[in-house]
């Protein structure tokens, strides 16, 4: 027995690692260890031999089993102190500095004319932006032949040669969704549809991809009057010029709506650069009329019932004009110190009553 305790005790002094200590514990006390071996051998002695080796078996694997313990607690505390070694690090060293992404004007923007279209009961509306020539065109009452098709400069998309289906266009307006929401929720209905558009064109003020935010408002009752408090409530709130922006409607012609109106802001220009709601200039910001009797019925909706109003609106164009923007191109350019500098915090989320803008 001392052999045992000498043997065992030496080997787990000696152990490297907590895998090394596991495979003494089983050779020693596991189940088929050789001290539970001699235990085993207990029943074969006479009694009187029983009486000393029995207690002296106990104690023996109670001392080893403590070695085990107590080399198990210590090589955990060196484990411990070993990382603790290595993997320390310098608490009093300068934080490192991490970039902070801002949101575009396009983004800020949209999230400012949602929150003020939603405290006036609009809800936010999508559609794809490759669509149909249907959705695109003619459910806006805008047929084949019609001129308003033809100057939209549109992107058509590709048929496969003998694919005779009508082409699938990139959307040249966001108009379609009118159509879309109109099968999608019936009447009445109040909501906005911001997204991008395309259309073949390129200048200072022209992009081939930009954004628009159409509105249309479905319900019994509806006039041009309820349109015009709308977009003066809009104007007003979205350019937040003390004392208000006035506005002019022009009367103008759209196909889907009937009668249609341009409304100009008051604004005037100093040194190239815009001041809206002064001045004794007017700048176009969007399109609107009453919706025509053929875009309520393709949207499946009964024009005998039901009036609604309209407006489409540019995005960038807006955003050009708020802030200050002189080329629309620079919106597209990804150039990291124009969006540090036109760029909004994330966390500035706008409101009415915080303020849109900060
Ligand atoms: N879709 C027109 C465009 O892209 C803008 C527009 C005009 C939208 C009048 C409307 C509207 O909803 O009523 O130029």
């Amino acid at each position: 027995m001392d052999d045992l305790r000498d043997k065992y005790l030496g080997l787990i002094a000696g152990a490297a690692d907590e895998a090394g200590l596991e495979d003494l514990r089983v050779q020693a006390v596991g189940k088929k260890g050789e001290i539970s071996l001699k235990m085993r051998e207990l029943g074969k002695m006479t009694p009187e031999e029983r009486q000393t080796a029995g207690p002296a078996l106990n104690a023996l694997k109670d001392e080893i089993n403590s070695a085990l313990a107590a080399k198990k607690a210590g090589l955990a505390d060196a484990a411990l102190d070993e990382r603790l070694r290595t993997e320390w690090l310098d608490v009093t060293l300068p934080g490192r500095g991490r970039g902070q992404g801002t949101l575009h004007p396009i983004a800020q923007v949209t999230e400012e004319v949602t929150a003020i279209f939603a405290e006036l009961g609009f809800s936010v509306a999508e559609g794809p932006r490759i669509d149909t020539d249907w959705y695109n065109f003619d459910a806006l009452n805008i047929p084949g032949h019609h001129p308003a098709r033809a100057e939209m400069d549109t992107f058509y998309m590709h048929r496969a040669e003998g694919d005779n289906r009508p082409p699938h266009v990139l959307r040249t307006h966001t108009s379609p969704v009118q159509i879309r929401s109109m099968e999608k929720m019936g009447a009445p209905m109040r909501i906005i549809c911001p997204g991008g558009v395309y259309r073949a064109d390129y200048d200072q003020t022209h992009t081939p991809m930009f954004h628009q935010v159409e509105g249309l408002a479905i319900d019994k009752d509806l006039s041009m009057a309820n349109l015009k408090w709308v977009l003066e409530e809009f104007v007003k709130a979205f350019f937040e010029v003390d004392g208000g922006v006035e506005l002019r409607f022009r009367a103008s012609h759209f196909p889907f709506t009937e009668p249609s109106a341009e409304v100009d802001i008051r604004c005037s220009w100093e040194d190239g650069t815009v001041k809206v709601g002064e001045g004794d200039d007017w700048l176009e910001i969007l399109g609107s009329g009453m919706v025509h009797p053929k875009v309520l019925q393709a949207g499946g909706i009964d024009p005998t019932e039901w009036q609604g109003f309209a407006f489409g609106m540019g995005i960038d164009r807006i955003a050009m004009l708020k802030y200050g923007i002189p080329d629309l191109r620079a919106f597209f350019d990804s150039d990291l110190r124009w969006l540090r500098h036109y760029g909004f915090s994330a966390l500035d989320v706008p409101t009415l009553h915080g303020g849109l803008s900060r």
